[in-house]
């Protein structure tokens, strides 16, 4: 029976994912400290079935999973220090801690007797700094020569370390799997990324109130949780393994001015949008070729743009904006 850790697993995606591989009969071992990822209904839910644990650790320690056992065959990790916040905060903080959690998951790894995948996700911020300096194709293959941007910015430190642990996966000797997420979203993800900040925003405003949207013409793809995790589980059979793989959607490309009409509309009030300022180093445009990674999983994308966006809207309006339910920070 393949056996799976998966470090931030309480968070958005590791959670996803988790119920996933354990509906395919993995054992799952999910690792998270719970500094954003959070022990709600659902986490609880998959935590009471048979084959699913949750170990409570954190992964600064480098000994904290040092009696994790050695017969994992897949190991996911998904925890890492990001978030705008603490990237413009903490920017010492993601480099250093970033680099060490990984250093630490791949000693785990490598201690495995039989592990068939390590997998690390990257970031479509990896594409930023190319589209700073020269001409970033859109959409962005995964072939693009990456270029840095400027080191003293602390917006930097988060690609910077996605963008060295790339390169550790890649000369660590173990059978890998790197993915660049670009703008996943759906349920159970935290408040503070745009989807569900909006959809809040939103469901509490009144018919006639403003709605202040920040980088209204910046573009973007966004790719519900549902086509991600298929996408990722799909990338560990033969193809996906030793590749660097996008996972997102090509299209629709959206301004955040298009989809916030699209969220108001969700949501059903009658709310006025106003141009708010641009977030300072957020990339105008992105979105990912794609054509490597639906070649490789066969994979295209099931859920669209609005069906995505209502069952957001229905799950943070029934556990989360009503009151009660606890997010993801
Ligand atoms: N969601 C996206 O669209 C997206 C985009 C690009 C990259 N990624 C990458 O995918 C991964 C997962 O992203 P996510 O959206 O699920 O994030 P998330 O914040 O929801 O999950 C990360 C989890 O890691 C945990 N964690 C943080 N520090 C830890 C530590 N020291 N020890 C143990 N656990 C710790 C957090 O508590 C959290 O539950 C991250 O590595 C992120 O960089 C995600």
């Amino acid at each position: 029976m393949p056996k799976t850790l998966i470090t931030g697993g309480a968070g958005f995606i590791g959670g996803h994912l988790a119920a996933r591989l354990l509906g395919e009969g993995h054992e799952v071992v999910l690792v998270d400290n719970l500094s954003r990822g959070v022990r709600d209904e659902t986490l609880e839910a998959l935590a009471a079935r048979p084959g699913f644990s949750v170990r409570v650790a954190d992964l600064r320690d480098p000994s904290s999973l040092a009696d994790v056992g050695t017969d994992f065959t897949h190991v996911f990790h998904f925890a890492a220090l990001l978030g705008v916040q603490n990237v413009l905060d903490r920017p010492a903080a993601v480099l250093r801690e970033n680099v060490a959690m990984l250093e630490t998951m791949l000693d785990v790894a490598a201690a495995q007797d039989h592990l068939e995948r390590f997998v690390f996700p990257s970031t479509s911020e990896v594409y930023a700094g190319t589209q700073q300096h020269f001409e970033l194709p859109i959409p962005s293959p995964e072939t693009t020569p990456l270029a840095i941007s400027p080191l003293e910015h602390p917006r930097t430190s988060y690609m910077l370390s996605k963008i060295y642990g790339e390169a550790l996966v890649h000369q660590a000797g173990l059978p890998f799997t790197i993915i660049r997420p670009h703008n996943f979203y759906g349920t159970r993800m935290g408040l503070a990324h745009v989807v569900p900040q909006l959809l809040q925003r939103i469901h509490d405003s009144s018919d006639g109130d403003e709605l202040v949207v920040y980088s209204m013409d910046h573009r973007r793809t966004f790719c519900f949780i549902d086509d991600a995790v298929e996408y990722i589980v799909r990338l560990l059979g033969p193809n996906g393994e030793g590749g660097t793989f996008n996972i997102g959607v090509q299209s629709p490309e959206v301004t955040i001015g298009e989809l916030a009409e699209l969220l108001i509309s969700v949501v059903g009030r009658d709310v006025q949008i106003v141009p708010g300022e641009t977030t300072p180093g957020s990339p105008p445009r992105r979105c990912p070729d794609m054509t490597r990674t639906i070649g490789a999983t066969g994979h295209e994308p099931a859920v669209t743009l609005e069906a995505g966006v209502r069952r957001t809207y229905d799950w943070y309006r029934d556990r989360i904006f009503s009151g009660g339910g606890v997010s993801a920070r």
